[in-house]
């Protein structure tokens, strides 16, 4: 089997879209609203008490070291969903990389410190071929490459898989990412993971009706990340969604990542796309937000920028009638996954500040774009 998974699989057509993506303006490096103003940081209301009031939840994420994080000090006040940063990923949670053995301890710990404020837990994620060895385990490609029928031993693996988590964390998560990332990073076509190599497009498929079938009682997600909402990749990504619906497949939401890395993406577009999803029945939520300060920093006062950003894309999706949610991936500016991954933990593309509260806990523009958004 060709081994062509993550990011070995970028080749000259991904260098050219991560160039002009690079190069790209911002679309607004100007802002409308001070969200610095007297106005709006004399406003002492918490984001939850705002979202419950719209019926949508209010999330971040919690890491495997969340009890010595500034999760416990914000969470509770603030939020009142909680998606598990990678302790539900298949690799996280398979110790020694070995398939069919568990160890769900971190996951448990994080659920139960949900449980007693209060927060619904998002389920993140089943299947996921981006990252072998963290996204799901080495001994997947092993077992398939030794198989004389390889489709009918992925499709057992996945079965086993999804039925084992449903089965552990049955009552406790509501909403699951079933499948994550389906699609290259540049490009329109299906990323060529071990999974899509074997199955082609059914493995997606095949992983929602296992779903399905172990828990009848949650609601299933596609994740996905997009840099533009309506170019040939995002069309290809509804084609996908309009297949799945009118075959009967049980998808009941979109999980849209909305990380701003280099540009904004443009609203217009961001409308266009969530009235495709609502066309076809579905409802979204906007699973890992966050909006990097710096891309904003031709503007006068790039926080402003960033506040202006943020007020946009939460307003748009709470108007939209058919968002549940808004996770926003991280807490404050002292712990980002930004800073750990290239190019964005070079010296040149530092701070990334992309997320509500400052290292210290204050509250940023930000903060108080997200909060005015939702009102
Ligand atoms: C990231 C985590 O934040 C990092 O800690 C980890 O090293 C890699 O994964 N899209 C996703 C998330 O669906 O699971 C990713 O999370 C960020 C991009």
């Amino acid at each position: 089997m060709k081994k062509k998974s993550g990011i070995s699989s970028f080749n000259y057509n991904s260098i050219s879209s991560l160039l002009k993506l690079m190069i790209e303006k911002p679309h607004s490096n100007k802002y409308e609203n001070d969200f610095s103003d007297d106005k709006y940081t004399s406003d002492k209301s918490t984001l939850k008490q705002i979202a419950e009031k719209k019926h949508i939840y209010i999330g971040t994420i919690a890491s495997n070291n969340f009890k010595e994080s500034n999760f416990c000090k914000v969470t509770p006040k603030h939020f009142n969903s909680v998606t598990v940063e990678n302790e539900l990923k298949w690799g996280h949670m398979s110790s020694k990389n070995i398939v069919g053995e568990y160890d769900f301890s971190t996951a448990d710990e994080i659920i139960n410190y949900c449980k007693e404020h209060n927060c619904r837990i998002r389920g993140h994620v089943l299947v996921w071929g981006r990252v072998p060895g963290k996204s799901y385990p080495i001994e997947v490609d092993e077992l398939i490459q030794k198989s004389n029928n390889p489709k009918e031993t992925l499709k057992e693996i996945l079965k086993e898989h999804i039925y084992t988590v449903l089965n552990h964390f049955h009552g406790s998560i509501d909403t699951w990412d079933v499948v994550n990332e389906p699609f290259e990073v540049f490009g329109h076509k299906l990323a060529p993971y071990s999974f899509y190599e074997i199955l082609g497009k059914e493995y997606i498929k095949y992983a929602f009706k296992c779903a399905r079938e172990a828990d009848p009682y949650i609601k299933l997600y596609l994740n996905e990340q997009f840099f533009y909402y309506r170019d040939k990749r995002a069309k290809a990504f509804i084609e996908l969604l309009k297949e799945m619906v009118y075959e009967g497949i049980p998808i009941d939401g979109v999980g849209l990542q909305h990380h701003v890395m280099f540009n904004e993406q443009s609203i217009e577009d961001f409308k266009w796309f969530i009235e495709e999803i609502k066309n076809l029945g579905l409802e979204f939520e906007i699973t890992e937000l966050d909006i990097r300060e710096k891309i904003f920093k031709k503007a006068k006062k790039p926080a402003l920028a960033q506040a202006e950003s943020y007020y946009k894309i939460v307003k748009t999706s709470v108007d939209s009638g058919i968002c549940k949610g808004i996770t926003f991936w991280g807490i404050d500016d002292s712990y980002t996954w930004y800073d750990y991954i290239p190019p964005f933990n070079m010296k040149l593309y530092k701070p990334n500040n992309p997320l509500l509260f400052d290292e210290k806990l204050n509250k940023k523009p930000a903060y108080y774009g997200v909060l005015n958004a939702m009102k």
